[in-house]
């Protein structure tokens, strides 16, 4: 089954086909970073525009890339939610249009449960093997962690109370002197660091057994230990500094994820995702933390694309009928950024 999967839901215009779920025949992704390097972080109503500029070429470049023509394509995917509204409408409009004119099933998918299925694209082994398991999205706008009874079927059991992980580099990097978006620079600035001062950080959420993340008390920190020490100090320990601070907001993680290890011992594997994923520090603190396999996604797949929302539209379907399926999405919810819980 060959599916065209859509995503505008953050600073992303993505178009990924794939067939079966996780053979990637293309995947196209026009990033807005330099649109909203200027302001620091995303401006919602300049995405949305930014989307609807660039949506058609990333279509025509992914079926060029693919080699098909649209009549090719069995059904359309599209990010429903969470994400920006303006943002979202775009490919969600284009995706209703898309479909009726093709008339092809329409499926609606969650953005954060398809990061999950980043991972899965290109993955040769069986994928039904690796569930029930564990499931960790690490982006700018989450730090969620599931319980994963199959491929289709997420439970929420840990959520930040307040900033996302990545949400906490981009705003941390700020502080730090770092453009948009703070993650990767804090990395490569930490690689520089030769211990020449021991930087201490608080460490978050002391109870072991409780499974929320939160990194508001460590964003705090970070703004007041700049204040008190100035910016010569800053200049002259920077690498340092992003080192402790990134091993903390790793480290968290990672703890976390031991825990829910604990609390499911029945998980065969973890699937991880999300922008923070890149994190070479944070591949290897998993690898050293987890003893049963850990499935992460390619770089390129990483960040925001159209090719995991295809997957995921796959996996959420593939015990359907073609022919059985909705033309047109549900109803599709405005509000689908505001709970956690949307599925
Ligand atoms: O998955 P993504 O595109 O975000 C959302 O969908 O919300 O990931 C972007 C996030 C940003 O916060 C960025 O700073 C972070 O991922 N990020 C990193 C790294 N590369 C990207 N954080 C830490 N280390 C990195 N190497
Ligand atoms: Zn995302």
């Amino acid at each position: 089954m060959i599916i065209l999967g859509l995503e505008s839901s953050c600073d992303d215009t993505g178009c990924g086909i794939i067939e079966d779920g996780v053979k990637v025949l293309a995947s196209s992704v026009a990033s807005q970073i330099e649109v909203h390097r200027p302001f620091g972080g995303v401006v919602p109503e300049v995405a949305a525009r930014s989307h609807l500029t660039s949506i058609d070429s990333v279509v025509d470049d992914a079926l060029e890339k693919a080699q098909l023509s649209i009549d090719d394509i069995d059904a359309v995917a599209v990010t429903q939610g969470p994400g920006l509204i303006g943002a979202l409408l775009v490919a969600v409009s284009y995706a209703r249009g898309l479909a009726t004119s093709l008339n092809t099933p329409l499926i609606p998918v969650n953005h954060v449960h398809a990061h999950l299925h980043a991972s899965l694209l290109g993955y040769t082994g069986d994928v039904d093997a690796l569930f029930p398991g564990i499931g960790l999205v690490v982006s700018g706008g989450h730090t969620h962690l599931y319980y994963l009874a199959a491929a289709d079927q997420f439970q929420l059991v840990a959520h930040s109370i307040d900033d996302a992980c990545g949400e906490c580099f981009d705003k941390v990097g700020k502080l730090l002197g770092f453009a948009y978006p703070g993650g990767p620079k804090i990395e490569k600035c930490a690689e520089q660091s030769h211990d020449k001062i021991e930087v201490t950080m608080p460490r978050m959420i002391a109870e072991k057994d409780r499974l929320v993340f939160s990194y508001s008390g460590l964003k705090t920190h970070m703004v007041n230990l700049l204040q008190k020490n100035g910016p010569a100090w800053l200049e002259q320990y920077k690498p340092e500094v992003c080192s402790a601070f990134q091993e903390e907001a790793l480290g968290q993680v990672v703890r976390k994820l031991s825990t829910a290890l604990e609390q499911y011992h029945d998980a065969r594997s973890v699937i991880v995702s999300g922008g923070v994923a890149a994190n070479k520090v944070f591949r290897a603190m998993l690898k050293e933390a987890v003893s049963c396999p850990v499935v992460l996604p390619d770089l390129k797949y990483c960040v925001d694309n159209g090719a995991m929302i295809a997957s995921n539209a796959y996996f959420k379907s593939r015990n359907l009928d073609i022919d059985s399926m909705p033309k047109w999405s549900e109803p599709w919810d405005a509000y689908s950024r505001y709970p956690y819980g949307v599925s």
